[in-house]
């Protein structure tokens, strides 16, 4: 519970008592408790090793392959158990989107880059397309950049504009909520500064949940924030209360950098 809680719309996300084991019995996640708003900017932050990747994979089931992983409690997603038998994995990933570290383009042209899940999704409207590839890459901060050099290799961008390009193929897909995971890693300040302003645009319609590249950019951008430790909850709060009068001993000493 916290300061915003009567003004918040009903929560996106639900982890409900989630613990998460590996399959060599490493605990990765224990009694974790986290409700997750539409239109705002979640961070879940911490020191290496915590399960803060893991708790973002859990939200779009990226986890399934792994054997002998164990889950207990449950997640839930518009209040529905996302792995309850019978759940469609696909159309979940379709409506949870994920962003990683690396920016992988596909072998192909920008614009082909963001019609391609539409298309394999079905979509055909040549106009419908358009629209959707201007729309994605003005959300991720990228049009201007690209818009008279649609037809050229995703490949040929900057690592930044890399990145961006895969925003921007994450929201192609019309997704309710984005993941990221780190996405800022291993960009210049420029590159990042435009992923975190296009964030911010982002969460005017979406849920956004992001793993920060550092309690810096934790502080920039979160709107709620969810400090992590050794699988565990320590504390969440508003971005401006957690990172100005945090709680918990832990909180102020990772914060301060007193250890990472
Ligand atoms: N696929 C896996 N198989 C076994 N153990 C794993 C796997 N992925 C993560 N772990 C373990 O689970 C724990 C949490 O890892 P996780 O990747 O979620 O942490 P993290 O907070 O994202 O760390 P980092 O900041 O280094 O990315 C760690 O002890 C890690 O070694
Ligand atoms: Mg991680």
């Amino acid at each position: 519970m916290n300061e915003f809680t009567n003004e918040r719309m009903t929560e996106k996300f639900l982890f409900d008592q989630v613990s998460y084991t590996y399959e060599d019995g490493i605990r990765a996640l224990r009694d974790v408790n986290l409700s997750i708003y539409p239109n705002e900017i979640t961070t879940i932050f911490g020191p290496a090793g915590g399960g803060k990747s893991t708790l973002l994979r859990l939200l779009n089931r990226l986890n399934d392959l792994i054997p002998g992983r164990r889950l207990e409690g449950r997640v839930l997603l518009d209040g529905e158990d996302i792995y309850a038998s019978g759940v469609d994995v696909h159309a979940l990933r379709r409506r949870v989107g994920m962003v990683f570290a690396t920016p992988v383009p596909l072998p192909m042209s920008i614009r082909q880059n963001l019609t391609y899940g539409p298309e394999l999704a079905g979509a055909r409207d040549r106009a419908r397309l358009d629209e959707l590839v201007e729309s994605s890459l003005r959300a991720a901060a990228l049009w201007d950049e690209v818009k008279d050099r649609l037809d050229e290799p995703g490949a040929a961008l900057s690592g930044g504009q890399q990145q961006r390009l895969c925003l921007a193929r994450t929201l192609a897909l019309e997704p309710e909520a984005i993941l990221l995971d780190e996405p800022t890693s291993g960009l210049d300040p420029i590159s990042t500064a435009k992923v975190e302003a296009s964030l911010q645009e982002l969460k005017q319609r979406y849920t956004v949940v992001i793993v920060p590249h550092s309690v810096q950019q934790a502080a920039r951008v979160a709107d709620h924030a969810v400090f992590v430790l050794q699988g565990e909850l320590v504390e969440e709060g508003s971005g401006e209360q957690l990172f100005t009068k945090p709680r918990d001993q832990r909180t102020e000493d990772y914060i301060t950098g007193r250890f990472g």
